[in-house]
């Protein structure tokens, strides 16, 4: 007899299920006690994220704390970057630092295609480990960042406010920009190939700061990449779910369904029944409870499911946060979320 998949991936597929499932953006990381201990013992990021000890240790952290029903790698959208020829920290307090942005055409032209097997065996071995431990009881989740998200990274240097650096070439020299994409477009379309081919039963994209862009040039700067990393992986890997998720992405849903994704993820600045009723029926959705409400009472996080998974009852739904946990939230309000998610059918009734 063959066990049933996991429950995430058989709601990623669209098939019946017994109740949404339970994930959490950023579900191990500094809100929680085992993470920050951990960290004190390795204070570098890159260390935590690239050492594959490290990092399946600290994927797992949430697994044996709430049991969520899906696992995700604990890795970061820059990881890949050394392996094209650019080198990234993340600095404690201030995030990411890009040693020599990207300006310039000759920059653009030095990167390499990413071969994740020879510079990133770490997230295969790490991968397949969650694989195994994991079985049915949740699915593995392999992330990206989508390339012009990564480009702001790249390109800008550090987090940004105003994205005036990238936006400056976009808007003064578009060619390069494209380029610079258009690579990135390839590579992660590669590591994406190499995640699932490692163990990844879903995927997610993060174009985190295509939020940023006017509708128009989301067309020109984003969308095209998207669904170029998704044309690429779904030509390969045609039944792995593929999620999508932008942080402002009410303005641009319309255009999020048309780049082939599986499962939207939105952020809480859309109402779910009115973010669903913009999307076609084959579209699933991610989310889309405020991270904020993790700083309040268990009652009100309940509440809030229950609200959310009611809206969203009779489609494909993952119940998630609208964005990443805050560092400094009450790890118990984090058990609250998962526990409310999970039993949310015996507060609302399963018709
Ligand atoms: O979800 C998970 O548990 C997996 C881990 C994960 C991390 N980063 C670990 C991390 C994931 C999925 C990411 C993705 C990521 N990284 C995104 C897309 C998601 C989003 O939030 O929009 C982005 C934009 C980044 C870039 C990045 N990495 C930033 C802006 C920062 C600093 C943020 C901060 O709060 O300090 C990071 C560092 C980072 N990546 C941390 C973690 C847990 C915090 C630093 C630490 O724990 O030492």
């Amino acid at each position: 007899m063959t066990e049933a998949a996991p429950l995430l991936l058989r709601a990623a597929r669209g098939e019946q299920v017994e109740r949404p499932p339970v994930w959490m953006m950023r579900q191990a990381g500094r809100y929680m006690k085992v993470y920050r201990d951990l960290r004190d013992r390795h204070p570098g990021f890159r260390e935590r994220s690239e050492n594959p000890d490290l990092s399946y240790e600290i994927s797992m952290q949430p697994f044996h704390a709430f049991k969520p029903d899906g696992v995700i790698l604990f890795s970061d959208i820059l990881t890949p970057l050394p392996g094209m020829g650019i080198n990234f920290d993340i600095i404690e307090s201030q995030g990411p630092l890009i040693q020599d942005p990207i300006r310039n055409l000759a920059q653009v032209e030095a990167l390499r295609a990413l071969e994740p097997a020879e510079s990133m065996p770490f997230v295969g071995e790490v991968l397949t480990r969650l694989r195994q431990s994991v079985g049915n009881e949740a699915a593995v989740l392999g992330f990206v960042g989508a390339p012009w998200t990564l480009a702001a990274y790249v390109v800008e240097g550090k987090s940004s406010k105003n994205y005036a650096v990238i936006k400056a070439m976009a808007f003064k020299e578009p060619e390069l920009l494209h380029k610079l994409l258009d690579h990135f477009a390839e590579s992660i379309a590669t590591y994406l190939r190499f995640q699932i081919d490692s163990g990844a039963q879903v995927v997610q994209m993060f174009d985190s700061w295509a939020g940023q862009l006017s509708p128009m040039d989301y067309d020109s700067f984003a969308a095209p990449y998207q669904k170029k990393v998704v044309d690429l992986v779904k030509q390969t890997h045609p039944d792995t779910p593929f999620i999508l998720y932008i942080s402002g992405s009410a303005g641009v849903l319309e255009r999020m369904a048309g780049t082939g994704v599986d499962i939207i993820s939105l952020d809480w600045t859309v109402d779910m029944a009115e973010g669903l009723a913009r999307l076609p029926e084959h579209i699933g959705v991610q989310g889309n409870v405020d991270p904020g409400l993790l700083f309040g009472t268990p009652a009100a996080i309940q509440a809030r499911i229950d609200d959310t998974v009611r809206k969203a009852r009779g489609r494909k739904h993952i119940l998630n946060l609208g964005h990443g946990i805050l560092p400094g939230t009450p790890e118990e309000n984090g058990r609250a979320f998962f526990e409310a998610g999970k039993s949310v059918m015996e507060r609302i009734g399963a018709a």
